[in-house]
């Protein structure tokens, strides 16, 4: 027995040296194996690159991308942030790895306004973001509920008339543009009434601007009891006005279903289509049968239609805005788009859906416009878990924002990227945006890509045509064109900085 004892000893104490060193070789090692952070620049202790906040727009970005390069990693306070401008990482993150950069980010603003995720866009990637996509895209936004495609026929024709009583004098475009898409969308969303317009969009506008309002506790949770701008009284009063303006309009479509008065399908809103699925208990399941997987709550129904609102609005009214100001100051490629309307269509008419495949400059145009004025120029997503791209690091939480303007004017994939060049288009092989080209993604791309696509694009299709088709445009005050102011400010979208102003005169001979 000692001469056992005596013989393990030192296999003993040899195992009380290796274990520890083991475990701090292994310590080492996976030290050693992390990967490094994407290149970018030095912050300061705790705050990180917090003194920086101001340049993360696309513009601010794209800078910073030409001397870290396409894939940049900063530090706000606790937070990663990752900056993506090249078409080949955008590819890495919303194509290869999709599965863990779906998630979305959400400041306390928008967790709050959007009743803690209950919405779409705001929700994480997971089964109940697969059911309210899937109830949006085959119910709300599907090419078979014609209503919307309706609403935007009758409102393109409000306006053509609009502008028609309004001929030889100025005109506010961009203001004519934000009220035709905001005329589209309440009416998809709530009916043919316009009463309580005007108290719907200023609730919009303070939405819009708490979800901009930079908050210290996004970044630094410990001094979250500091809110210098009372942030929590306007979060509390913001969501109070919503609910009193919306609930009012759930009561009486209930009250409707109560009654047993609901409009036949064809004449159905989007609050008529979400109460089908409305439900006291909030239940959502994976079944296959919609009818059956969806229960949604009040919360749900308000989140999902201020999605419509945000989502359909500003993007719709800042493409159209775009588009015409590029063509104004670009007068060869204006007589181009409506000489080919003239030639398709002619002047005795207006333009109708059937004219629409052979426009092809003008399809060619809107697009081009895309490319330079993506409607949201930052793609913002969140990682699921820790991931590696392009053999850097991305820790799991982080913030992923994909510069789709940056992408767009990319020097490895455009010629003369900065130019408006809406021909460049014509060639055949030229990216689509349909989201499998990187260099071109105007509504992203693969899981999270813009579910209203169609119907955005037939607004921007119908407005732009008309517009140009039913009248010629000029500058007032002798503008030249080359003075056209082209900044753009930053938000959720970016739209001109500046209103477009012009004169309308009378093309067609046809009655508008
Ligand atoms: C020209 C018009 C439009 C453009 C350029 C556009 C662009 C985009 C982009 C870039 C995204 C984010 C993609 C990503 O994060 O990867 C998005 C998401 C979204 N868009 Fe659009 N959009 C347009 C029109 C519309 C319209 C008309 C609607 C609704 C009627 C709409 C509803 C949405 C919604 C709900 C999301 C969130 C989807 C999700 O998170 O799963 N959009 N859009
Ligand atoms: C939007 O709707 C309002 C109210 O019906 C109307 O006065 C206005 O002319 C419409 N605007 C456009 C551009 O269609
Ligand atoms: C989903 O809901 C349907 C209908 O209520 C039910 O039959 C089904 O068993 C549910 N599925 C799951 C996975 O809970």
């Amino acid at each position: 027995m000692d001469i056992l004892l005596q013989n393990l000893q030192p296999l003993f104490l040899a195992l009380l040296l290796i274990v520890p060193l083991l475990f701090l070789l292994g310590f080492v090692f996976r030290f050693r194996r992390r990967l490094p952070y994407p290149p970018g620049p030095k912050g300061l202790p705790i705050v990180g690159n917090m003194l920086m906040m101001d340049q993360l727009t696309h513009r601010g970005l794209a800078k910073l991308a030409k001397e870290y390069g396409g894939l940049l990693h900063l530090k706000m306070g606790n937070l990663h942030m990752m900056a993506v401008s090249s078409p080949e990482i955008a590819r890495q993150v919303l194509q290869v790895q999709d599965n863990i950069f779906s998630n979305r980010p959400a400041t306390i603003a928008i967790s709050y306004l959007t009743y803690d995720r209950a919405d779409m866009a705001f929700a994480h990637y997971g089964p109940f973001w697969r059911q309210m996509r899937k109830l949006c895209v085959m119910k709300l936004f599907s090419r078979k509920r014609a209503e919307s495609w309706e609403s935007v026929r009758d409102e393109v024709d409000c306006m053509v008339k609009t502008v028609a009583a309004n001929i030889g004098k100025p005109v506010n475009v961009g203001e004519l543009i934000f009220t035709l898409t905001m005329n589209i969308t309440y009416r998809a969303a709530f009916g043919s009434t316009n009463q309580g317009q005007a108290e719907f969009i200023r609730i919009l506008q303070e939405f819009s601007k708490l979800f901009g309002a930079f908050n210290i506790a996004d970044f630094i949770p410990w001094l979250s009891w500091i809110d210098p701008q009372g942030l929590n009284t306007r979060l509390a009063e913001a969501r109070k006005a919503l609910d009193k303006f919306i609930d009012l309009i759930i009561d009486e479509h209930m009250q409707k279903r109560a009654d047993n008065n609901v409009p036949d399908e064809a004449n159905t809103d989007m609050v008529d289509d979400l109460l089908a699925f409305y439900s006291d208990e909030a239940k959502v399941n994976e079944s296959d049968d919609l009818q059956n997987s969806i229960r949604l709550t009040r919360d749900n129904i308000k989140a999902i239609i201020m999605d419509v609102m945000f989502g359909g609005t500003e993007t719709v009214a800042s493409a159209i805005e775009w588009a015409l100001t590029e063509l104004i100051k670009s007068p060869e490629d204006m007589k181009r788009v409506q000489q080919e309307l003239a030639d398709v269509v002619g002047l005795e008419r207006r333009v109708e859906e059937g004219d629409f495949e052979k426009l092809t400059f003008l399809k060619c145009t809107l697009k081009e416009t895309l490319r330079l004025h993506p409607p949201i120029p930052l793609l913002l997503h969140e990682t699921a878990e820790d991931a590696e791209v392009a053999g850097y690091y991305i820790p799991k939480k982080s913030r992923v924002m994909i510069n789709a303007w940056a992408i767009g004017r990319d020097r490895n994939s455009w010629e003369e990227p900065e130019t408006f060049r809406p021909a460049r288009f014509l060639k055949e092989s030229m990216p689509d945006f349909k989201g499998s080209n990187f260099e071109f993604i105007p509504f992203g791309s693969g899981r999270r890509s813009c579910p209203g696509m169609q119907l955005g694009l037939y607004a921007l299709d119908l407005a732009v045509a008309h517009l140009l088709h039913c009248f010629t445009w000029e500058l007032p005050d002798g503008m030249k064109p080359s003075e056209l102011d082209m900044n753009d400010v930053f938000g959720l979208t970016a739209p001109r900085a500046t209103r477009l102003v012009a004169i309308p005169t009378k093309r067609v001979v046809c009655q508008l």
